[in-house]
């Protein structure tokens, strides 16, 4: 990873400069979970397993990890196009799945899409494409989906 790259647990003043970051890429889907509200919650849930990458005080990476006591999953891994190709990313998993195990879980899980070349970045850092399950989906709250790819 370059050097005067800080990886450090995420923080609720980090939401601004999430945002930024995540509404760069299509591959980040934003959605109703992306509140400040949601975020507070899902942090306060999950802090331990969050963490952002701090380049000259600016957050330039991020990812959001979680789990229910049988899974772990990871949301929102994102790295600044400046950044990227330095191992940043790398680090940013290393540090959530660590997390993760210390906690005692598992195994995890992540939602990609299938057009993501990020698809790449996984299979070097150890994840593997499962061809035995298809993800479903139901909208529980309101009428329809509220996640929209950023650019498409
Ligand atoms: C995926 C992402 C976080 C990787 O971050 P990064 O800091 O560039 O990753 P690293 O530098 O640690 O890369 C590790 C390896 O993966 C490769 N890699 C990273 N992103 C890649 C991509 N999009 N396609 C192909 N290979 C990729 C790197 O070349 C490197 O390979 P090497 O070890 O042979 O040199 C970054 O590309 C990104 O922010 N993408 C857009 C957001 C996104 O789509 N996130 C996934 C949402 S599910």
């Amino acid at each position: 990873m370059r050097s005067g790259v800080l990886i450090r647990r995420m923080i609720n003043t980090d939401y601004e400069g999430l945002v930024c970051l995540w509404k760069k890429f299509a591959g980040n889907t934003m959605t109703g979970a992306d509140s400040p509200e949601g975020f507070r919650e899902f942090l306060s849930n999950n802090g331990d397993f969050c963490f952002v990458a701090v380049e000259n005080d600016r957050v330039a990476g991020s990812v959001m990890a979680g789990h229910d006591s049988r899974r772990g999953y990871i949301y929102h891994l994102a790295v600044d196009e400046s950044l990227q190709g330095k191992g940043t990313g790398t680090a940013l998993m290393s540090a959530a799945e660590s997390a993760l195990r210390n906690a005692g879980i598992e195994k995890a899980h992540l939602f990609i899409y299938s057009d993501n070349t990020a698809i790449k970045f996984y299979e070097k850092t150890g994840w593997h494409t499962r061809h035995d399950i298809e993800v479903m989906s139901k909208v529980l709250i309101g009428e329809k989906y509220l996640g929209t790819r950023v650019r498409e």
